[in-house]
């Protein structure tokens, strides 16, 4: 099950709650291996309304009853562990900007308590915030494990921080965090060291969206795929969980720079697990597999509106389509009553 914010967390610790949480991962835990929404590292790491975070007290403790859930049926969770940089909004950080490589608007929205705001100019990073933020995933991934996870994945995809310092239209730093391919990656390349001190690196993914364009306020260059094609060799030297990487969002037909087909352009070049996710269906994500180019295929929407979905594939039933307009709204709607389909069945 591929990470999907939700928006659930509406309490004033945004941590996530028994009646909804807890009951939304147990009823998905036939999937096999669960990644959970992005989850804040810290407090400056929030960018949307009512997503939970992993740094506090509460919050663990929250997370603690999900991962017993999911484990009591014998299935695996994963933490998704995020900071959105840019792609946030005064309004979360008592007036204050969001962190980002450098000062340069994305131009995107911000999903805000008070509803969509354009984003801001952000604050390029000092040394010491980017100090402070590697201590965040690293206190992140302790959490983690002590809420009991099976595993972290860092969210270098979509946009955010991670992906704001790989990209020479969100990087102009001319420090080592900026320039050339080596340091547009060493903050993730550091943020994964310091990482695998407290937790071991089998139990770390780390996503990827090599194509993203036009979106999150991301624009490719002639340098996005050599720095992706980059990152994904180095992660050869580690033992990590595994790779997971995005089909392109958007049509990218037009976009010279762009890799089309990431699963067949990437397999190549990494010897470890590779997760695909992206636009599947059971017949197209059998089908990545069956030609080598992926060893796992990760689910999103199907997995909102179908959390049988094991089953349905196992034995074709029909499947529930999913409903945008309650992707992100608070309680249990569009959330934890979308019926398995033999629940369904018994009531018709
Ligand atoms: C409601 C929603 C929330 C999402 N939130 C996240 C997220 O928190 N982290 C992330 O990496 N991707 C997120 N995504 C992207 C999905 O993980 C996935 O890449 C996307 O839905 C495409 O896969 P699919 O066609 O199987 O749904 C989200 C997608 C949706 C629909």
């Amino acid at each position: 099950m591929a990470p999907m914010t939700r928006s659930r967390a509406a309490n004033a610790e945004n941590k996530p709650v028994d009646e909804l949480h807890v009951e939304y991962y147990k009823q998905r835990a036939s999937a096999g291996l669960i990644i959970t929404e992005g989850s804040q590292v810290s407090k400056d790491a929030v960018g949307y309304v009512n997503t939970p975070g992993i740094y506090s007290k509460a919050q663990v403790e929250g997370w603690k009853k999900v991962t017993e859930a999911v484990h009591n049926e014998d299935g695996k969770i994963f933490i998704q562990l995020w900071h959105v940089g840019r792609m946030s909004h005064p309004d979360f950080h008592n007036g204050e900007l969001p962190l980002a490589p450098s000062a340069i608007n994305p131009n995107a929205q911000s999903y805000t308590p008070e509803g969509f705001k354009d984003t801001v100019t952000p604050k390029a990073m000092t040394k010491e915030d980017i100090k402070q933020t590697i201590e965040d995933f690293v206190n992140a991934a302790k959490n983690a494990v002590e809420a009991g996870f099976d595993g972290v994945e860092i969210h270098s995809s979509n946009g955010y921080l991670f992906h704001q310092f790989f990209n020479g239209t969100s990087n102009t730093r001319t420090d080592e965090y900026g320039g050339s391919i080596e340091n547009r990656t060493r903050f993730f390349f550091e943020v994964l060291d310091a990482m695998k001190e407290v937790i071991p690196q089998e139990k770390i993914g780390a996503r990827f969206n090599p194509s993203l364009n036009g979106l999150f306020g991301m624009t490719m260059d002639e340098e996005t795929i050599p720095t992706f094609e980059y990152i994904i060799k180095k992660l050869n030297d580690y033992n990590l969980a595994y790779v997971h990487l995005s089909e392109p969002f958007t049509d990218v037909s037009e976009i010279s720079f762009a890799v089309k087909h990431i699963a067949k352009h990437f397999r190549p070049l990494y010897n470890g697990t590779l997760m695909i996710n992206g636009g599947f269906d059971q017949k197209s994500g059998n089908k990545v597999i069956e030609e080598g180019d992926a060893d796992l295929v990760a689910f999103g929407k199907l997995f909102i509106s179908n959390p049988d979905l094991v089953e349905r594939f196992e034995h074709n039933y029909e499947l529930a389509e999913w409903d945008n307009d309650t992707f992100y709204t608070p309680g249990k709607e569009g959330y934890i009553d979308y019926p398995t389909f033999k629940e369904k069945a018994k009531h018709a």
